[in-house]
């Protein structure tokens, strides 16, 4: 009985003894400008800002007016940038054609018809989202005249 009780006193010190030499060594490590913890964040998502005025009649470039009203899914790490990546990829084009700006295929007229309509995972976009002058420059940008 005492040898069993002896041995688990001996394992119990061991076990703490391991537990400080671990300790040591990551202290050791920041020490020595090694890196401790996870890596830092993606490159923070940055949209136009709106510009004052009537939205009715912008004045906003169509490139400014797509990052602010459709930035949130479609710039990096958006959700419809996401899908769209995976679609893209699947057709055999490259993962850089997830981002909309990117594409060379959509038409102006496809590109409203899909703001106002929604597809798929995408809602619609109503007139408050987006009015029709703002969205008419939205879907020349990414039409590229088509
Ligand atoms: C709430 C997120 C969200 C917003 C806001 C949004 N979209 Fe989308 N969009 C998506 C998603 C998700 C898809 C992919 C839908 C699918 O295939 O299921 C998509 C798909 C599209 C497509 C189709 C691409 C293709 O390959 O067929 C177009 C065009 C498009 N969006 C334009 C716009 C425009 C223009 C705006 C702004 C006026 C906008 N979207 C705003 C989420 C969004």
């Amino acid at each position: 009985m005492r040898g069993v009780r002896t041995g688990l006193v001996a394992l119990s010190i061991a076990l703490a003894l391991t537990g400080c030499k671990v300790v040591e060594t990551d202290n050791k490590a920041q020490a020595d400008g090694a890196p401790a913890g996870p890596p830092p964040p993606p490159p923070h998502q940055m949209r136009a800002e709106m510009a004052a005025g009537d939205r009715l009649h912008t004045t906003m470039t169509g490139e400014d007016l797509f990052s602010n009203r459709c930035g949130t899914c479609h710039l990096d790490w958006g959700m419809g940038t996401n899908l769209i990546t995976k679609q893209q990829v699947a057709l055999g084009r490259p993962p850089s054609m997830g981002l909309l700006a990117n594409r060379d295929d959509l038409t102006a007229d496809y590109v409203k018809s899909v703001a106002r309509m929604g597809k798929g995972a995408m809602p619609r976009q109503t007139r408050v989202d987006v009015t029709d002058a703002e969205l008419d420059r939205i879907a020349a940008y990414l039409g590229k005249g088509k």
